[in-house]
C-alpha cells in the first residue's frame, strides 16, 4: 500500500504568528477529522520550523517539512540551511526541485541529484518535484522531459534509497494559475512516471512510491484527481494557506 500524503507548500507566506495559528488550526482539524492513514506535511518557511515542531508533536500524522536544503553539509554558504539544521528542529520532509527554485535559483537536475542523496543520507524524505512548462507540453515533449528530470536526479539511487523518495508532479502551467491538469492528464503522467521507474528500477519499487499531484489543487477538484489510480496525494500551494481548504483536500481520498 502506498502512503497517502497531502503536503502543504506555504511558499514565502505568513509571518511567525500567522504561521503558528495556521498550523494550530490544521492540527486541531486533523486530529478531529483526518484518518490516521493520511499523512499531512506542513512545508513552512524556514523561519517557522523550530516553533512548529513543538506544536506538531501533538499529532502522529502531521509532519514538518522544509521547502529547500543546501547540498553542502556546513560551512561558508551564506543564507543556506543544512540538512543537519533541518533535522535538529524536527523536520522530516524536504521539498527539492520545486519549479520556482529551478527557475529563480537555477537549480539543475544535477544539483538536485546531490541534494536528494544528501537528504536521504540525513534521513530526510525528499519530496522531489518534476513537471513541464506549457511550451514543452504543447510540443508534446512532456513525458520525455519529466522522464529526464527523474533519470538525471534519481537515476543513480539504489532501490532502497528510491523507496524513501516521494515524487511530486507539478506541471508548471498549473501552478498558481487556477488551471489544473485534468484528472486524465494527471493520471497519464503519474502512470508514465511509475512505468519509467519500473524500467529504471523494478515494478515493485515503482509501485511503492507515492506520487503527488501539484498545481491549483483545491477542495473542488481534489476528489477527481485523488481518485486516479496513480495519484497518491497532493502538493498544495495556495489552498494550504487556508486550514479548512487544506483539510478538505485531505478528506477527498
Ligand atoms: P498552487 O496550489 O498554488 O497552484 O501551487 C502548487 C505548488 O506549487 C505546490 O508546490
Amino acid at each position: 500500500m502506498r502512503k497517502k500524503i497531502i503536503a502543504g507548500n506555504w511558499k514565502m507566506n505568513k509571518a511567525l504568528a500567522d504561521g503558528q495559528s495556521l498550523a494550530l488550526e490544521v492540527i486541531n482539524l486533523a486530529i478531529e477529522e483526518v484518518p490516521q492513514d493520511t499523512q499531512l506535511v506542513l512545508c513552512a518557511p524556514a523561519i517557522h520550523l523550530a516553533s512548529l515542531d513543538d506544536l506538531l508533536k501533538s499529532t502522529a500524522h502531521v509532519h514538518l517539512g522544509a521547502q529547500n536544503m543546501s547540498e553542502h553539509a556546513s560551512g561558508a554558504f551564506t543564507g543556506d540551511i543544512s540538512a543537519e539544521m533541518l533535522k535538529s528542529v524536527g523536520v522530516q520532509f524536504v521539498i527539492l526541485g520545486h519549479s520556482e527554485r529551478r527557475e529563480y535559483h537555477h537549480e539543475s537536475n544535477e544539483l538536485l541529484s546531490k541534494k536528494v542523496k544528501f537528504a536521504l543520507q540525513n534521513n530526510l524524505t525528499p519530496i522531489f518535484c518534476c513537471g513541464e512548462s506549457l511550451a514543452t507540453r504543447e510540443a508534446n515533449q512532456h513525458i520525455e522531459f519529466v522522464n529526464k528530470q527523474i533519470k538525471d536526479s534519481l537515476g543513480d539511487l539504489n532501490k532502497d534509497e528510491l523507496q524513501k523518495v516521494v515524487i511530486a508532479y507539478e506541471p508548471i502551467w498549473a501552478i498558481g494559475t487556477g488551471k489544473t491538469a485534468s484528472a486524465a492528464q494527471a493520471q497519464e503522467m503519474h502512470k508514465s512516471i511509475r512505468d519509467f521507474l519500473a524500467t529504471q528500477f523494478n515494478q515493485a519499487t515503482a509501485d511503492s512510491i507515492s506520487i503527488l499531484y501539484g498545481g491549483s489543487m483545491k477542495p473542488t477538484n481534489a476528489k477527481e484527481l485523488l481518485a486516479q489510480p496513480d495519484v497518491d496525494g497532493g502538493l498544495i500551494g495556495g489552498a494550504s494557506l487556508v486550514a479548512r481548504d487544506f483539510i478538505a483536500i485531505a478528506l477527498s481520498f
